[in-house]
């Protein structure tokens, strides 16, 4: 069974002073993580002086890149629901002297996306979200023209034997991965709402990378 919100804040209350490590280690396996992230934030088309706003924002791990997409004058926004992932984050922030980082504290389903956003960008998260139909919706509405939404995530692969699924979603346990999520498919969502769309599979089929553009 999914785990509920509460569930989900208290494990990520616990992984979070080592979540940036232990994300990490999926590299061990060959997962590119570092390099999914770049594709993903390339992909957002991000110019200087933007706004992007990333659901699921966790420890920030993507706000190197993002910062740069953007530069001093744009300005990052990172939603999350977990007080101990956004404190890290917020560490993280402080420690590189960003000035256009922004951070909030709530579920995705309830946060209201400013207007006129260039980019939303949500990395291992919206899965985790039971009303991701609706934040996928809400975030496609209000791009600018020319914006885009782009989600990198997990999948289970087409036609993947059902020891093989059980396998994977072990290896994702310790980060709220249950086998019904498997049922999830945000890239979905994105196809119907955005007015492009495009997707790639990556590691697999185990994982994909989900552009929309308005
Ligand atoms: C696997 S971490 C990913 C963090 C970050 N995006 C990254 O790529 O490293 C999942 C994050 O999603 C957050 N999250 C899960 N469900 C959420 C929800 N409904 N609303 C906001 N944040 C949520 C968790 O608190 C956690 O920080």
């Amino acid at each position: 069974m999914a785990l509920t919100a509460k569930e989900i804040v208290d494990l990520y209350r616990r992984r979070a002073e080592r979540y940036d490590l232990t994300a990490n280690l999926y590299y061990l396996i060959g997962f590119r993580e570092q390099a999914y992230r770049k594709r993903a934030i390339d992909s957002l088309g991000l110019q200087p002086g933007d706004t992007v706003v990333e659901i699921g924002c966790g420890t920030g791990l993507n706000f190197k890149l993002l910062q740069r997409a953007v530069g001093p004058t744009g300005r990052v926004i990172g939603v999350d629901m977990t007080d101990a992932m956004l404190a890290e984050a917020k560490e993280r922030v402080r420690r590189k002297g960003w000035a256009n980082v922004e951070l909030v504290r709530t579920d995705a389903a309830a946060y209201v996306f400013p207007d006129q956003v260039n980019g939303v960008l949500s990395t291992f998260a919206l899965t985790l979200v039971p009303e991701f139909d609706d934040v996928i919706r809400r975030g496609v509405v209000v791009l600018a023209p020319g914006g885009r939404f782009v989600i990198l995530d997990f999948k289970m692969p087409d036609r993947a034997p059902m020891w093989l699924v059980r396998f994977a979603v072990l290896t994702m346990q310790p980060f709220g991965v249950t086998l019904d999520l498997a049922n999830r498919h945000p890239w979905e969502s994105l196809g119907i709402y955005a007015e492009g769309f495009a997707m790639q599979e990556l590691y697999w089929g185990f994982s994909y990378l989900a552009i929309g553009s308005m």
